[in-house]
């Protein structure tokens, strides 16, 4: 078993050039099933999810390729209409496939996805946007069996909550139907301008991305194309909250500054001086951060989910006390029993928790239970005294590229072992 030994006590302080987008790239991979001819995706980060959407790519026919953040997908026939369970186990992310296959094959069938345990995360939206657009659905020994009667219709579809999930799936699904389909409070994510920026380059006709009401007009046939992946707005969140926690300094380059303003304010609420240029943030903070009263987690344009823990993680020694609403999932604290038992003062009632300032943090051995919780818990050992030894390195080695030689890079006394 792997795991990540931290000598907590450095100051974080450097340049760190920023990972392509997990979650741009999952759904962008899958669109590229939609695609005659080549896909070239340039700045796709090297993640353990990365490479289980290719294996998802090869066994359904397509020749898949990656190196150096360079990955290639060949349409050369589709052969099969079902992904393999264990595929589907692999990543939350692998329910996208269904959109895309519906789109070009008219069938499929998978079984439920695996991915983080954030609570329960049903596929409802998902299922009903495919049913209004001629899909049959029905559930056999769980598998979920779809297939179109006679041919996939536009339609319009309102959304009960903007999921990420659900508006990327329904896109994908409808770039090749017949016809137009309006999505109504549609999920605005950054990711999902990136998913229709490539579609778009291949032929598909989408408006309003980043908007909450998205219009698809089917077409005949898309091309594969050369496209570039956004940078990753919650590694970069990261990296700067591993700084501010440390009274650090940093220079993050490759930023997607617009998508991650939601979160630099944070960090300036919490005294740390940031300064922005081109796609660079500049970031530095003083030795003692203050607490911030009221952070809540919202779709985008709204504080993200996927920083809460990163940002709390940050906050443990704070002056004063900080008090988190999280909104989007029913179970996504679990990172804070790690915490305390490093010795931050957290309390969690619902979907609140309310953490005081602590003078000091102790090195601890400490599981990572979820990905973005296990980035937090890291971040706590780098300014926790002593030795901290975290485990369950399978969910951070989902999202993050290279993760401890980044933070090594910054000057951070941490190692992989076996
Ligand atoms: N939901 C439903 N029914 C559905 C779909 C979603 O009730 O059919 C609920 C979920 O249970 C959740 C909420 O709606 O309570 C939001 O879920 P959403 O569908 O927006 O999330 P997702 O598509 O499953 C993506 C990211 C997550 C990120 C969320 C929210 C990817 C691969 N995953 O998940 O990222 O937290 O959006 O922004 O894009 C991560 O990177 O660590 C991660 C978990």
């Amino acid at each position: 078993m792997q795991k990540l030994v931290i000598q907590g006590g450095k100051r974080l302080r450097g340049e760190l050039d920023l990972q392509g987008a997990k979650n741009s790239a999952l759904p962008i991979l899958s669109a590229s099933l939609l695609c005659d001819g080549e896909s070239v995706f340039h700045n796709c980060p090297c993640l353990t999810d990365i490479y289980s959407a290719l294996r998802i790519l090869n066994s359904l026919g397509f020749k898949c390729s990656f190196s150096d953040n360079t990955a290639t997908v060949k349409y050369n026939g589709i052969c099969r209409s079902e992904i393999d369970g264990e595929l589907m186990q692999e990543m939350r992310s692998s329910i996208i496939f269904l959109g895309a296959m519906l789109g070009r094959i008219k069938e499929c069938t998978v079984s439920y996805p695996g991915g983080c345990e954030l609570g329960s995360r049903p596929i409802d939206m998902h299922l009903d946007g495919f049913r209004k657009m001629g899909v049959d659905i029905r559930e056999e020994y769980g598998k979920i069996i779809c297939k179109v009667r006679d041919k996939i219709h536009g339609a319009k579809i309102s959304l009960s909550f903007p999921s990420v999930g659900a508006t990327e799936n329904i896109i994908l699904c409808a770039v090749l139907a017949d016809g137009e389909t309006v999505i109504n409070n549609s999920a605005r994510e950054p990711e999902i301008c990136d998913l229709a920026g490539y579609l778009r380059k291949c032929g598909a006709k989408i408006k309003g991305d980043g908007e909450s009401r998205i219009v698809i007009n089917g077409v005949k046939k898309l091309n594969g194309c050369e496209y570039s992946i956004m940078p990753d707005r919650i590694a970069g969140a990261t990296y700067l909250s591993a700084t501010a926690s440390t009274g650090g300094e940093i220079i993050l380059k490759n930023a997607c500054i617009n998508a991650m303003e939601s979160f630099t304010s944070m960090l300036e609420s919490a005294g740390c001086s940031i300064n922005t240029s081109g796609n660079t943030i500049y970031l530095r903070s003083g030795s003692c951060l203050k607490a911030i009263k009221n952070i809540k987690t919202m779709p985008y344009p709204g504080f993200p989910t996927d920083a809460q823990a990163i940002l709390m993680a940050s906050l443990l020694k704070a002056k004063g006390t900080s008090v988190f609403e999280e909104n989007i999932f029913d179970c996504r604290y679990r990172h804070t029993d790690a915490l305390i038992k490093m010795g931050a003062d957290i309390q969690v009632i619902g979907k609140t928790a309310v953490v005081h300032g602590v003078k000091r943090l102790y090195g601890a051995t400490v599981e990572a239970t979820d990905l973005r919780g296990g980035a937090g818990v890291t971040i706590a050992g780098l300014s926790a005294e002593g030795t901290s030894i975290i485990t369950g390195l399978n969910h951070i080695d989902r999202g993050y590229e290279n993760f401890e030689k980044s933070l090594a890079l910054l000057g951070a006394d941490i190692k992989r072992t076996e």
